[in-house]
């Protein structure tokens, strides 16, 4: 709202970018811009050849106005290449275009690959980061200049986001930043399983590595009469039988037909996370044909 106030103006984004698909259209049903998505590649850039060729002519009446660029780190869990952010920053710049980071979960990029988040952040007009990632029951923290903090702070006003005794959750706030460093918990724990679905050598169920890097653990599903994404997380959710491999339930997310998600977090202690394992693999022998006797 703060970057696009002028009636008619447009943002440039990915198309699997969180903004745009989980949050209900919100840049253009509250803020009344035109969004225009580009195809996201596998490690959460897009191309700015393709993005350049998207920019309007500001002199044309009929064009809407070229105004920002969002992007996402990490995207769907992995780290987005600094080299690419660099570029972002850069073309947003020669092309007088605000940029914006969506870093809602990027203090695992930075984690992950040890580098101070103010590099990730270098160059961008504003980012936001979600505290609710960290472990904090709610919040997100919006940053940029003073003057862009001062208008989105009016904007919050109008949306009726404005909190006064607000002390609870800055006391939250304060507990989940001291959480970083133990993020590299839940990356361990979804790398293990990753490689816990791999080691089994299934034709239905695997993982490819260029997902393992953070904190969500993606199992590839292949379709068959019998199997799906969905049948498989729903199984996961459900305990069946007195096997002690199945008494974990595990709530997995059907991203796709052929993909589920699991997300780790600072709740989740390394005997939880022995047990999903354990249970991933007990339902991967159920339903993959291979393990039956
Ligand atoms: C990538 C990404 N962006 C933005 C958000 C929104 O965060 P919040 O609801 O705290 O504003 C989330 C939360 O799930 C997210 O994962």
């Amino acid at each position: 709202m703060v970057h696009c106030r002028e009636r008619g103006s447009e943002l440039y984004i990915g198309d699997g970018a969180h903004m745009i698909l989980h949050e209900q259209g919100s840049a253009a049903q509250i803020a009344g811009v035109t969004i225009s998505t580009i195809p996201n590649n596998p490690d959460g850039t897009f191309s700015l050849k393709t993005l350049k060729m998207r920019l309007r002519n500001p002199r044309n009446v009929h064009d809407p106005i070229s105004r920002m660029i969002a992007v996402e780190n990490t995207m769907n869990g992995k780290v987005v290449p600094m080299s690419w952010l660099k570029e972002v920053v850069k073309f947003g710049k020669e092309h007088g275009l605000k940029v914006h980071l969506d870093g809602a979960r990027l203090w695992h990029a930075a984690v992950a690959t040890n580098t101070p988040i103010k590099e990730f952040a270098e160059g961008f007009d504003s980012m936001t980061f979600c505290l609710s990632k960290l472990g904090a029951p709610a919040g997100s923290m919006l940053c940029g200049s003073k003057e862009f903090i001062f208008q989105a702070r009016r904007a919050r006003k109008v949306l009726g986001g404005g909190m006064r005794q607000l002390g609870i959750l800055a006391a939250a706030a304060l507990v989940a930043l001291g959480n970083v460093p133990k993020l590299i918990d839940d990356h361990r724990h979804a790398k293990s399983m990753m490689k816990a679905v791999n080691s089994m050598g299934s034709d239905i169920f695997w993982v490819d590595p260029i997902d393992a890097q953070t904190n969500m653990a993606w199992i590839e599903v292949k379709e068959t009469a019998t199997v799906n994404a969905k049948k498989f997380s729903q199984r996961l959710a459900r305990v069946e039988d007195n096997h002690d491999d199945d008494q974990a339930r595990v709530l997995a997310w059907e991203v796709l037909p052929n993909k589920i998600r699991l997300v780790y977090h600072i709740d989740v202690t390394d005997e939880q996370a022995e047990a999903a394992e354990r249970k991933v693999r007990y339902v991967i022998r159920e339903m993959d044909p291979k393990f039956r006797i």
